[in-house]
């Protein structure tokens, strides 16, 4: 397709978003298998009386309760429309066209293409042979131009954890010009994953911490993340975002799934039941599958991701093939992780024992 001369020459590369796919069982987006809680769909109703008016533009009463749970102040906190988007908000609060973000890889496939839609640099660099990060390699790798330094904890799609005494240490050892910001989408499954905690000791100006309730509260549909970073990256963030871009609905929902803590808290112990339950399935079968700290599983092993994402989708079970790297399948209802049991064991190719970095293809250290 020619490309109109009034359109950015280099978008042609980047990828668009792809239809979802209907399949019955859906093991590839890390959503919560569990529908939303009978108080967060009061909530919902709620909001939908008052539908013909703009929502809160700054989130106040959610950014408030947030402030109070987690001991910053409320001004410290940036609600948005998910995390991603905020990512996206960092990146622009911080970043020109001369700038670079830095991050590991294979993680959160958004990270390089939020720098690419942005225009700014970015760096890979190789997850370690057990899929964590690479600390040392990070810290080698900051060059005068980066700007955001970025840690996905859990990693998303290993599910490898950073300790959080090894996060201190690396917010401690960074230079001026860096922000560190620890992408906790999955925190909730391995709570001992804790950046405020590291934000907070020691009053850090430097690190940013992104959670969502799009994982463990269930609400992926309705789009609420938030950011708590100090007081002037908060400032800076909350300049660089459209007004309204939170609804309504999403703020009640998001508050009354913070009032349900202990019911939600058992989901996800539940998942987490699920997860080490499929892992030691798929190890007994001689399919490796590495320790994981998120809603989803990693199989590095599998030597033709496509194939055996291929495979799945052919018995109905949607996973997410990160080519030239591996699997991941989300941690589903029992009915949906055995299906995928089912699948996997029924996969014709062959697998082996590494998934070490001098394997992978796709997405080599630039
Ligand atoms: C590591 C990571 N961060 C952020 C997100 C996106 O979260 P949100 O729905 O809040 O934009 C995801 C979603 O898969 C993720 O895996």
């Amino acid at each position: 397709m020619t490309v109109p001369a009034f359109l950015r020459a280099d978008l042609s590369a980047s990828p668009q978003a792809r239809p979802a796919e209907p399949a019955p069982v859906r093991l590839a987006h890390n959503e919560l298998p569990f529908p939303p809680l009978p108080s967060v769909v009061a909530a919902l109703r709620q909001a939908l009386t008052d539908a013909h008016r703009y929502p809160d533009p700054a989130a106040t009463r959610l950014g408030r309760r947030l402030g109070e749970l987690l001991g910053v102040p409320e001004s410290d906190v940036v609600v948005g429309p998910g995390s991603a988007v905020l990512l996206q908000h960092l990146v622009q609060a911080t970043c020109t066209p001369a700038d670079a973000v830095l991050f590991g890889w294979p993680s959160f496939e958004a990270y390089p293409f939020v720098a690419d839609v942005l225009g700014v640099g970015r760096r890979a660099v190789a997850l370690d042979a057990t899929g964590g990060h690479d600390l040392d390699r990070m810290l080698d790798a900051v060059t005068p131009a980066t700007r955001l330094l970025i840690i996905c904890n859990p990693n998303n799609p290993t599910g490898a954890v950073v300790a959080r005494q090894r996060i201190a240490e690396l917010v401690d050892a960074v230079p001026d010009h860096v922000l560190v910001v620890l992408d906790e989408a999955y925190r909730e499954f391995s709570p001992a994953v804790d950046g405020v905690a590291v934000l907070r000791a020691a009053r850090r100006a430097n690190v940013a911490v992104l959670r969502t309730f799009s994982k463990a509260y269930g609400l992926a549909g309705l789009r609420v993340g938030y950011c708590i970073a100090p007081g002037p990256v908060a400032a800076a963030l909350r300049k660089v975002t459209l007004p309204f871009t939170v609804t309504a609905a999403a703020q009640l929902a998001a508050l009354a799934s913070l009032d349900a803590g202990d019911e939600l808290a058992g989901r996800v112990r539940e998942v987490v039941t699920e997860r080490e339950r499929v892992r030691a399935a798929l190890e007994s079968m001689g399919r490796p599958c590495p320790p994981s700290h998120g809603n989803f599983l990693w199989l590095p092993s599998v030597p033709d991701a496509d194939a055996f994402a291929a495979h799945c989708a052919s018995a109905g079970v949607h996973v997410r093939a990160v080519p030239g790297e591996g699997v991941r399948v989300t941690v589903g209802g029992v009915g949906d992780n055995e299906a995928f049991l089912r699948a996997a064991a029924s996969f014709p190719g062959g697998w082996h024992r590494s998934g070490a970095a001098s394997d992978r293809t796709a997405w080599r250290e630039d």
